[in-house]
């Protein structure tokens, strides 16, 4: 297990969102939240962490939204960048700085990487056919492009997929290919482009992956065998598009560098301003090779993060690579497929507004939902299920009834604890373990699993409460319903450490009702113990952690999802 005797420096990064739209549950689901319950863990464990996210600004998705809605680019990434910049921080997402692409500083970064990469002789110039609209006089990215689809026949395949077969697709494959810009026939037109020769760096990727990182997840370790295997081939990290980095090159005029080029750098440029912001040195975190660079991703992004990254930083040099991807699966929403365009999503600043103060209710369906090994769903009834049966019936109901018998039978005051019993041993050696085991959970990236374990100590909260039965004892033994009290808050303040990564608002308030100290940082270790709270404690009044969800109110969710799908 991690200790503070021996902190490293972690630097945890969560997928850039695309700033053409707000965040949703799968973003969420699939990424931060799982970086979250990370990067808290790690700094309960007294780590040097610093957790960075933030808006990923440029893209064909950002201009096809600014023609949407009538903005320009940046007016559109302007909106969601701070609309998304609160609501994660509303939703307890603890980032150390949430940036964005389109500031000068991230240019200047990406422009400086660019060129060295250039100098060094990593890059090669190609020239090649693309497609180009004769009426708007530019070159159009595979998003602008419609045909028919060679495999189904559907007439409005896009340039890089059929949405009616699902197959990938490139644009020379569709028939008749049109612009969608102007419906015109496309030419096909000669144009230079910039590309990182990922041939080159095939073999030591193959080791570092294949050999040297078999403890990946399956599903990331699949993803990048399979992709090694079919054997890595140059690809473009430059396009003809007006919105982007321009490419730092006299012979590049009207070109920007590739989204997928400039976006992971944005990790080192967020790293930058975080570290001008702090007075602190940005380079331990990505020069030292003791540093552990995870990333938080999603499926699609795992040849960028473990593949094409690290390239650019090999071939960059004086970067660590990272440690580990653990990337997830997707969260689809009712059985469907999640989707900003087609507005088939939980937008997380809507949650935020229609259920106030229920952030953790959201953290706590998603976490225990989570997309890690395979595709999951998430249903407004399971939401309402899972904050019913589980969050108001076993942990709400557990720490309710302890706090309020103990107002009741000894004035809100924490009552000394007498001889223990067997049940209380048992009780002390499986608390002992759990920190452990909830520990190793997280380290492993099984999120759901460290919940869960969580839940569990709840659970046998309340069956000790209920083979105890002190609200029978107090007419005859108020001493021994003082110790079952005692312990019933012990297991409480463990539950206030344990859950802190998962739950941090519900930790809070536990903290506060049971008179801790707060941050709940750096106490990982100090959880097993069941002397967390001191008898003589003057406990808050008891209050509702969770409060039901009515079947009004998921209904009000369901109309509000299937008339704006
Ligand atoms: O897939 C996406 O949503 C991308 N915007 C993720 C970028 S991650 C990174 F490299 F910055
Ligand atoms: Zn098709």
């Amino acid at each position: 297990m991690l200790t503070p005797s021996n902190p490293t420096t972690h630097t945890i990064t969560a997928a850039l969102p695309y700033a053409n739209g707000p965040i949703h549950i799968g973003h969420l689901a699939g990424v931060l939240i799982p970086a979250d319950i990370y990067a808290r863990y790690l700094r309960s464990c007294g780590q040097r962490v610093l957790f960075i996210s933030g808006s990923d600004e440029h893209g064909v998705p950002v201009t096809i939204r600014a023609q949407q809605e009538g903005l320009t680019p940046q007016q559109v990434v302007d909106k969601y960048h701070t609309l998304n910049k609160e609501a994660l921080a509303d939703l307890g997402i603890s980032l150390d700085i949430f940036s964005r692409t389109s500031s000068a500083h991230h240019h200047q970064t990406t422009t400086h990487f660019f060129k060295t990469l250039h100098d060094q002789g990593q890059l090669e110039a190609k020239e090649t056919e693309q497609y180009y609209d004769p009426v708007h006089q530019q070159f159009l990215a595979d998003r602008y492009i419609r045909g028919t689809c060679p495999h189904c026949g559907h007439q409005d395949a896009y340039g890089d997929q059929c949405e009616s077969c699902g197959t990938a697709l490139s644009p020379e494959e569709l028939l008749r290919p049109r612009s969608t810009l102007s419906g015109a026939p496309l030419q096909r037109k000669k144009t230079q482009h910039w590309y990182l020769p990922l041939d080159r760096h095939e073999s030591w990727l193959k080791q570092w992956i294949l050999e040297e990182h078999r403890e990946w997840k399956t599903n990331v370790y699949g993803q990048c065998k399979s992709w090694l295997e079919q054997g890595l081939k140059p690809r473009a990290v430059t396009r003809d598009l007006a919105w982007g980095i321009p490419v730092p090159l006299p012979q590049a005029k009207g070109k920007v560098l590739y989204v997928w080029f400039d976006a992971p750098i944005g990790y080192i440029s967020a790293t930058q301003a975080w570290a001008k912001e702090h007075g602190e040195d940005w380079k331990p975190f990505w020069q030292n090779p003791n540093t552990q660079l995870v990333h938080f991703v999603g499926k699609d992004n795992i040849v960028f993060h473990c593949i094409i990254f690290p390239a650019m930083l090999k071939a960059h040099g004086g970067f660590v690579l990272p440690t580990n991807v653990p990337a997830n699966e997707f969260l689809n929403l009712e059985g469907e497929k999640i989707s900003t365009s087609r507005n088939w999503a939980v937008w997380l600043h809507e949650y935020l507004a229609n259920f106030p103060n229920q952030q953790d209710v959201l953290r706590y369906v998603l976490c225990s939902s989570a997309p890690e090994s395979k595709d999951s769903d998430f249903s407004w009834k399971d939401f309402q299920a899972k904050n019913n049966n589980e969050l108001v019936a076993i942990l709400g109901n557990f720490v309710n009834r302890t706090v309020v018998l103990t107002h009741k039978y000894f004035d809100g005051i924490v009552p000394t604890c007498h001889t223990l019993t067997e049940v209380e041993h048992t009780l002390v050696t499986y608390i002992q373990k759990l920190p452990g085991q909830v520990g190793q959970a997280i380290e492993k990236f099984k999120f759901k699993e460290g919940l869960q374990l969580c839940m569990d100590l709840a659970r046998a909260g309340n069956k000790y409460l209920a083979e105890t039965e002190p609200w029978h004892l107090i007419k005859t033994d108020r001493e021994r319903v003082g110790t079952i009290l005692h312990t019933a808050l012990q297991l409480t303040a463990n539950l206030a450490i344990l859950l802190e990564p998962f739950l941090p608002f519900t930790s809070h308030r536990l903290e506060q009702s049971l008179g801790m100290p707060h941050p709940a940082t750096r106490q990982w270790p100090q959880a097993g113990s069941m002397a967390l709270v001191d008898a003589g404690t003057v406990l808050a009044a008891p209050t509702l952690l969770f409060e039901k969800i009515t079947d009004e109110q998921v209904e009000i969710q369901r109309q509000k999802l299937y008339n704006s799908g």
